[in-house]
């Protein structure tokens, strides 16, 4: 192990295969992570990566109870003592927009892209979203789970440890439910937490073709408060554009998710300015993702609720599109920017956190601290974690990712070689 002795002595836990249910910490167990270049990304310190050096991270159970000058520290107060020689640390990577449940792919459709298909023509001829529908429907519970780990064991071998999790592959009761079960199983038995998102309004279902209204209201009245009485997930979602549902079916949708207390988010102006994301901002919602075609008014409106705005480099990268979102005008009107994967089977097959970081500093201009915010505190904070996630700060969930790095910009700067030498989940490593 190329951390120091320290190491020696900690609690380690590799069942990564989800046979074994979650670990849950001894909540008294203290340690203390000696030695460490402590990236806090805590406002507190500064608005770059808050970074402390020569300081110990303290951790009791699942908590981080304070933050510490290693000088001066009295070990013998701790149960466990880890060294950490120097090597950075950062907040537990959070992955705040993916598609991680869906059966099939969608190697076709990129081929046909890449013949001159746009991803709207792809749609109509059969591809698109409502191809991987009629995978997903066919695939069942066992073989979604057993492909959605796989995936996640991806982000988490890259220091992810919160991943927001859709639906939006089934389109019906029972399949919406099958993919939120699958989210929430992944939950249970990974060391990793997920976030379920009801995205019921992604696609027009083939049985409702011409009867997009009696769709949103099949969600409105049913999947939507069944699903929610059920405790599957944290909040709905909806694809605003030409191609799948408009402004008033979105204001719809988002009513009747207010009367159930359901908090909102959309994938907004991601191919055209629809308005959306000043909605999210109507409704005190959480996110707005994509963004490309985001208007001034709809920089201001979301500037003014807070609402968080979630970036997709690899989606705008593979898709091949040109505009950018406005980031400047977001920048100085001080929007939260979140950086996530998207992953998805049709316009995002990248599972990999790093590589969103180093796509939205080349492709989107964000500063590498930008870039490290936009997947720790601003991802949290869209997904209404900011208060547990997302920052090394006492009180916060003791989940960090330790890198073999001088500076942090080095944990997405070589993509072929991650640099993560262990990743701390509720307080427990897991080093490999
Ligand atoms: O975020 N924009 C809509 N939804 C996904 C694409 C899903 C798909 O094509 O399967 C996205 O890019
Ligand atoms: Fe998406």
């Amino acid at each position: 192990m190329r951390l120091g002795t320290g190491f020696q002595s900690c609690r380690v836990n590799n069942q990564t295969g989800g046979a074994l249910m979650k670990p849950n910490s001894d909540q008294n167990i203290t340690t203390a992570w000696t030695n460490g270049l402590l990236a806090t990304m805590d406002p507190e310190v500064d608005d770059q990566y808050g970074i402390l050096p020569h300081h110990s991270l303290l951790t009791q159970g699942a908590r981080i109870i304070g933050i510490a000058p290693t000088r001066g520290l009295d070990l013998a107060d701790f149960d466990e003592v880890v060294d950490l020689n120097r090597a950075l640390v950062t907040p537990g990577l959070v992955d705040c927009h993916t598609h991680l449940v869906f059966g099939g792919d969608r190697a076709g459709d990129w081929e046909m892209r890449l013949n001159g298909f746009s991803y709207a023509q792809v749609a109509a001829q059969g591809g698109g979203i409502n191809l991987t529908v009629t995978a997903t429907r066919q695939t069942s519970f066992d073989d979604l789970y057993r492909a959605s780990r796989h995936r996640l064991e991806a982000m988490m071998a890259e220091g992810v440890t919160l991943v927001e999790a859709k639906s939006g592959y089934g389109l019906e009761l029972e399949a919406e439910r099958k993919l939120l079960e699958v989210v929430r199983g992944l939950d249970e038995y990974l060391e990793v937490d997920l976030v379920p998102t009801l995205l019921a309004a992604h696609s027009l279902p083939p049985e409702f073709v011409g009867r997009p209204d009696d769709y949103i209201e099949e969600i409105c009245r049913h999947i939507m408060p069944k699903l929610w009485r059920e405790g599957l997930f944290e909040a709905v979602d909806i694809f605003v554009e030409n191609m799948a549902f408009n402004l008033d079916q979105a204001r719809r949708l988002f009513r009747a998710a207010a009367e159930l207390g359901i908090p909102v988010k959309a994938h907004a102006e991601q191919m055209s300015a629809m308005g959306a994301g000043r909605l999210v901002a109507e409704f005190g919602g959480l996110s707005a993702d994509h963004l490309e075609y985001l208007d001034e008014d709809g920089v201001l409106a979301m500037s003014g609720q807070g609402v968080v705005a979630v970036l997709l480099p690899q989606a705008f990268y593979f898709l091949r599109d040109a505009k950018v979102p406005p980031i400047d005008l977001m920048r100085r009107h001080g929007v939260p920017l979140a950086v996530a994967t998207d992953f998805n089977p049709g316009t995002s097959p990248f599972a990999s956190i790093r590589q969103a970081m180093n796509m939205a500093c080349t492709l989107f201009g964000l500063t590498p601290a930008e870039a490290l915010a936009g997947v720790t505190r601003q991802a949290a904070r869209a997904l209404g974690r900011g208060h547990s996630h997302g920052q090394l700060k006492s009180g916060y969930k003791a989940d960090f990712a330790v890198w073999e790095v001088k500076r942090p910009v080095e944990i997405f700067y070589e993509l072929s070689a991650s640099p993560l030498v262990d990743r701390v989940f509720n307080g427990i490593s897991s080093m490999f």
